[in-house]
């Protein structure tokens, strides 16, 4: 098939927001200490460090969803390596069924593992369709990916967490949750998913 197992562990990375999606989400207040690492120090030298933000920004936020996305819609090395930390997972009972791991095991356990299954993929079109929530570290957004053009869409809901990297001095992506509709997909791939009397 035309896309298999790789388009369906792409899934996982869909997250990603499109960039005008930043201008529609509104920015929850900030907290006291991101302000404070906000405000330009007179007395700062050169070598003034700002402390690590607290939480997340509606901005950050939209880059970690855009950087999602690209890696599904546009897997590259160097965009994993910098997106994900060290301790990256993704999990989901989505992919498991359509890739036949076990029901509730983590999908990619690690950052190498969505790299070698992600890498190994086809480009999936994925579509932001909204970030719903952004609070301290995580983020919730909606998608949907375009298997056959004939066809509906796939659609999709992904949560993911973050943590903010003191040496790169940017947030990262440390936990992805992903559903979606897996019996759909299994059908476009050439599969069977049928509900009962159907
Ligand atoms: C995919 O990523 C590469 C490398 O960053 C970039 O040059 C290219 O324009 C991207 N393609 C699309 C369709 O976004
Ligand atoms: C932060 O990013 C740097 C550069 O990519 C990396 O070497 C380091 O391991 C990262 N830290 C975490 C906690 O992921």
């Amino acid at each position: 098939m035309k896309f298999s197992l790789a388009a369906v562990l792409a899934i996982t990375g869909l997250a990603a927001a499109a960039p005008q999606w930043g201008s529609q989400v509104s920015r929850p207040a900030t907290s006291s200490a991101s302000s404070a690492s906000q405000v330009s120090r007179p007395s700062a030298t050169s070598s003034f460090t700002p402390p690590a933000p607290s939480c997340l920004t509606s901005s950050d936020a939209t880059t970690l969803v855009n950087g999602f996305q690209s890696l599904i819609s546009n897997y590259t090395l160097a965009t994993a390596e910098k997106l994900l930390s060290n301790d990256f997972t993704d999990t989901s009972d989505s992919i498991n069924i359509l890739a036949g791991y076990p029901l509730g095991s983590t999908t990619f356990p690690s950052k190498a593992a969505f790299e070698a299954g992600q890498g190994s993929q086809p480009a999936l079109p994925m579509t932001i369709l909204s970030i719903d929530s952004v609070d301290c570290t995580k983020v919730g957004f909606r998608w949907t990916i375009t298997i056959d053009p004939t066809k509906p869409v796939v659609k999709g809901i992904n949560s993911i967490a973050s943590s903010y990297n003191t040496t790169t001095r940017a947030w990262q992506i440390k936990t992805v949750y992903s559903e979606f509709n897996s019996c759909h997909w299994m059908n476009l791939i050439g599969g069977t998913c049928k509900g009962p009397g159907q």
